[in-house]
């Protein structure tokens, strides 16, 4: 009896796995085509506005109000490290995400207005830092890692 009861069981998760199987793969069977060479291309100049409008906004004073831009400290996206992020931030006393982070940037050394984290400008600039760092590897311990400071020959940078 509890031989059979078993079997029923068994039986019944197959039955069920299978059909998870086959609305899974009927699902995959519904995937869209591969994206066409013009729309790939569409798609990377999109995007490529945004780093644009990033690299401007990163080297603009108007983020702040004491004339800093984040390029004074981070030249070409320098130790802004986009790709460790999230991570424990000691000045930002948790988990913080790479816009958190920029934010904190933005109110502390440029004593500006903390941006909307969904905003096209937040978006930008993240979009920037990102670009800044493609092939960059990202390796086990990166997120406590201790970067060197940026030396900056124009000024302080990165203190
Ligand atoms: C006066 C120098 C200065 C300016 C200007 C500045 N930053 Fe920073 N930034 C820092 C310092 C210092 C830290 C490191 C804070 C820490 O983790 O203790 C930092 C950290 C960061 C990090 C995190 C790096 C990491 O590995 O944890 C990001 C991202 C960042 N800044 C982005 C920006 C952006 C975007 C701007 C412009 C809006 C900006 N910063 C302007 C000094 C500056």
């Amino acid at each position: 009896m509890v031989k059979l009861k078993t079997l029923v069981l068994v039986g019944l998760a197959s039955a069920i796995s299978a059909g998870v199987t086959v609305f899974i793969s009927s699902k995959t069977a519904e995937a869209r085509k591969p994206f066409a060479p013009e729309d790939l291309k569409l798609m990377d100049e999109e995007l490529m506005q945004l780093v644009k409008k990033g690299d401007e906004l990163w080297h603009s004073p108007k983020l702040g109000k004491n004339g800093l831009t984040c390029a004074n400290c981070h030249p070409d996206g320098a130790n802004a490290n986009p790709h460790t992020f999230p991570k424990f931030q000691d000045n930002v006393g948790k988990v913080a995400t790479l816009r958190e982070m920029i934010n904190w940037c933005i109110e502390r050394p440029l004593e500006g207005k903390a941006l909307p984290e969904d905003s096209e400008d937040m978006k930008a600039l993240e979009a920037y830092a990102i670009y800044m760092y493609r092939g960059y590897p990202l390796k086990p311990g990166d997120n406590t890692r201790e970067y060197p400071p940026v030396k900056v020959k124009s000024g302080p940078g990165y203190p």
